[in-house]
């Protein structure tokens, strides 16, 4: 006979929560499809006062929404209340883009607000709290949060390219009219913005539909087509964001919070065996890249812990692309801090 012993519920912050990711992301978290179908979650949601209505809004449509897991909704526009022991941070508050401007642009609007937000997280979520930040510029939002918080451990705090590695598989799985599933280990580098370098030196595609030639094959050989690969598919990625933009006259909310899911279930259960996912860590000086910059790389997942995939072979059209999105990450750096005055 087995003892079922509850697991304790785990606390999961959403800042910025009444926005529209945040309207995406409540019932995925609810339902565990973050922190898997056995995970009792506690949810903490924080806006500003303007937004206080809206939020108790969703307040009520998670109570109605009768979710198993869920143990419980704080809505609050108190930041000590919000964070208080929370394990997981999904850091959404912002001012988003919108058409035409570029995510500098939101800059010194947004990194004064993560500079709060760090002291916050540093003096009131739990001691192992895992951070991943989704607002623009997410990778200086996360610098700045990092910085500010020294009392965090620098590998706990991430940001989001996983919308753009989901983003990549899903135009290859489209072009080669396979299964999005079947293709893998592909490669966001640096930063959420048009300057990323989408990656498919490495990845792959598992071709089982014949028994005998079932395995995986690369994608480069499989798409001939070597200028789309270094052209329009790369366009398509580093654009993706603003062409949903254009067309929805909002940021995209549905993929980014799905994303942000896959981001943190991931993390917290594992990187499945041979799979690698993108996400925006602390440089260790890996593949040459400034040490301290929360720059996107190739990483696995096990125990809770993150490691960037190391020894890839990286060739002279990626290297050149590796550094210039470095260098837009050096430059939003120093924009950031003077902004912050
Ligand atoms: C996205 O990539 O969809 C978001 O970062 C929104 C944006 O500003 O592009």
């Amino acid at each position: 006979s087995s003892i079922n012993v509850e697991k304790e519920p785990v606390k999961v912050l959403v800042t910025g929560a009444a926005g529209q990711i945040g309207y995406a992301l409540m019932p995925l978290i609810a339902r565990g499809v973050m922190l898997g179908p056995n995970q009792p979650v506690t949810i903490h949601m924080l806006d500003i006062e303007q937004a206080a209505e809206a939020l108790h809004g969703v307040k009520m449509e998670l109570i109605d929404g009768t979710f198993p897991l869920l143990r419980g909704v704080v809505a609050t526009t108190d930041v000590v209340e919000a964070c208080s022991d929370v394990n997981i941070a999904i850091m959404l508050a912002g001012i988003p883009r919108t058409e035409g401007m570029e995510r500098k642009d939101v800059m010194s609007r947004n990194v004064s607000i993560y500079k709060a937000q760090a002291s916050a997280l540093e003096q009131h979520a739990a001691d192992d709290c895992k951070v991943l930040v989704v607002a623009n510029p997410a990778n200086t939002n996360a610098l700045i949060l990092k910085e500010f918080a020294p009392s965090i451990p620098e590998k706990n705090i991430t940001c989001l390219t996983r919308l753009d590695h989901n983003r990549a598989l899903g135009q290859i799985a489209e072009k080669l009219k396979v299964q999005v599933n079947d293709v893998k280990n592909i490669i966001i580098w640096g930063n959420h913005s048009s300057t990323q370098y989408p990656d498919v030196n490495h990845a792959t595609v598992t071709t089982s539909s014949d028994e005998r030639s079932s395995g995986e094959r690369s994608v480069r050989h499989l798409i001939a087509d070597d200028k789309w690969l270094n052209t329009e598919f790369i366009t398509t990625i580093q654009q993706r964001g603003a062409a949903i933009i254009k067309a929805r006259k909002l940021s995209s909310a549905l993929s980014a919070a799905s994303a942000a899911c896959d981001h943190m279930r991931d993390w917290v259960l594992g990187t499945p065996e041979g799979t690698w996912v993108s996400m925006g860590v602390c440089s260790d000086g890996s593949y040459g890249i400034e040490p301290g910059l929360i720059y996107s790389f190739p990483v696995t997942c096990q125990n809770g812990e993150w490691s960037i995939v190391q020894g890839l072979k990286i060739d002279e059209f990626s290297r050149v692309k590796m550094d210039a999105t470095a260098s837009e990450l050096l430059e939003e750096k120093s924009l950031a801090y003077s902004c912050l005055g």
